[in-house]
């Protein structure tokens, strides 16, 4: 199965990520974990042309083009192997991340990003998508600003939040919103059951 986690910055996505990770492990059930942009040698190399703060002049279309880079790649050189293996793979941010910041945040409309991405996913979608749903105005972590995508304004993150609420109502059911609670063990816990009930964890 393949799991993927969404959410916008600084509500403890990696987080969960990695208590998720600590359960499975714990409870012996193997999984294969990558994190986008990234997870793959050309990958990470594309992930720091997109973070870099010198990088002011990049187009969007740039941008979009090379998470999909990034991503066609990672799918080519571990999701889809690591599948056809039997394997759980689990995947922080996927193709919803580049329709909620560039579909709708950065304005390129939705049915462009789908397009540009279609040849990168290859049709692969994700089994089940555990959303954190929290507004990053109301996240109580502040962002370090320390990369281009974290300079971004308020209003920006608000969009992508506002996106990624538009795209769960058309996902038939693949994208689960999941509220994070203040105490982190029992978001996780809220995030296991969801995982327990798609049938992709024990
Ligand atoms: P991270 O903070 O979860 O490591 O994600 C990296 C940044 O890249 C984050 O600001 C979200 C952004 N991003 C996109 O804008 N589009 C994408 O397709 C992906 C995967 C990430």
């Amino acid at each position: 199965m393949f799991v993927t986690f969404e959410g916008c910055e600084g509500v403890g996505k990696s987080t969960q990520v990695r208590l998720v990770r600590e359960y499975l492990e714990r409870t012996g059930q193997a999984a294969v974990y990558v994190r986008e942009p990234g997870s793959t040698k050309i990958s990470e190399q594309i992930r720091d042309v997109i973070a870099n703060p010198e990088n002011t002049e990049m187009s969007d279309i740039t941008e979009a083009m090379l998470f999909a880079a990034s991503r066609a790649q990672l799918v080519r050189e571990v999701i889809r192997p690591a599948l056809e293996r039997g394997e759980l793979v689990i995947c922080d941010r996927y193709i919803d991340s580049s329709v909620a910041y560039q579909g709708y945040a950065r304005g390129m409309g939705v049915e462009k990003i789908k397009q540009i991405n279609a040849p990168a996913i290859d049709g692969l979608l994700p089994d089940v998508t555990i959303f954190l749903d929290l507004r990053p105005s109301e996240s109580w972590r502040t962002l370090k600003n320390s990369d281009r995508m974290e300079q971004e304004s308020a209003d920006f993150h608000d969009r992508v939040y506002e996106g990624y609420i538009a795209e769960i109502a058309t996902s038939n059911g693949r994208i689960v919103p999941i509220k994070p609670d203040f105490d982190k063990k029992v978001t996780c816990e809220r995030i296991l059951e969801a995982l327990r009930e798609k049938g992709a964890i024990k």
